[in-house]
């Protein structure tokens, strides 16, 4: 078996003090869409800072394209293709929308028009308010302005912290809809989310973090199916 695009192995650490992640893996493959799902403070955020090197780890490691990344800043993961989306605080809010979108394209020394007229395209309605501040926008908007963003740098993995937090279930369903569209084109998706059980409808793998250790993994169907993740993640 060869090794996922991007593998982060038996992460252990936190902020200092105890550890948060205890021995916890994650991977996710080219063009997948990998779903992490658990309780609040579970330890998803701090994983996927984890994997995008905002956390010092006391043991692990992490992988994409089998280059061994650990040891890189998150900048540096940024120019080997790696795109973040954070929980909180993912947009500028006094910046347009076009702005958010340059900025989202600050590693870029080449032409990024073409890029986002892609994310416009997606998200049609940022072309609609993109000389709009992003902080006027409805919380579904702005979580686009926050995908579209990462996407700027034409990333190979894009890492969502739930990307549909706040959001209505129409909405929501839009968003997943368009992350499925991202996924196609080959990029790999590693998401957090709260809406798990529609989450894991969309994934082809499937995390149930406790207490920053693997609980579960397995196809987003067989998680679905399988009554103890539904009884005691699921509800029901
Ligand atoms: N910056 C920080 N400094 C210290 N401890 C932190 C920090 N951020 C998170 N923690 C702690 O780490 C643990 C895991 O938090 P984390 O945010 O990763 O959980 P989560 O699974 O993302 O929760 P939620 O579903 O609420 O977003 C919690 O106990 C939290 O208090
Ligand atoms: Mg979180």
């Amino acid at each position: 078996m060869s090794t996922p695009f991007l593998n982060a192995d038996s992460m252990t650490g936190g902020y200092g003090a105890a550890d948060i992640l205890h021995a916890c893996s994650l991977s996710v493959d080219k063009g997948e869409i990998a779903v992490i799902v658990g309780p609040n403070g579970a330890g998803k955020s701090t994983a996927m800072k984890a994997v995008f090197g905002m956390l010092d780890l006391r043991a692990g490691k992490v992988t994409l394209g089998g280059e061994d990344i650990t040891g890189l800043s998150p900048q540096q993961r940024v120019h080997l293709g790696m795109g973040f989306v954070p929980q909180t605080h993912n947009i500028f809010t006094t910046m347009t929308v076009r702005e958010n979108l340059e900025m989202g394209a600050f590693i870029r020394t080449d032409d990024f028009r073409e890029t986002m007229d892609q994310v416009f395209e997606l998200f049609p309605i940022l072309h609609d308010k993109r000389n709009q501040a992003a902080g006027e926008l409805s919380g579904g908007q702005r979580q686009q302005v926050a995908v579209g963003r990462a996407l700027m740098t034409k990333p190979t993995v894009l890492m969502l912290d739930e990307p549909t937090a706040g959001v209505s279930p129409i909405v929501m369903d839009e968003l997943f809809d368009r992350i499925i569209e991202v996924a196609r084109t080959g990029i790999s998706i590693l998401m957090v989310e709260q809406n798990a059980r529609q989450a894991l409808e969309i994934a082809d793998k499937g995390y149930v973090l406790v207490q920053g250790r693997n609980r579960y993994t397995d196809t987003g169907a067989a998680l679905l199916a399988d009554p103890d993740v539904r009884k005691s993640f699921l509800g029901g």
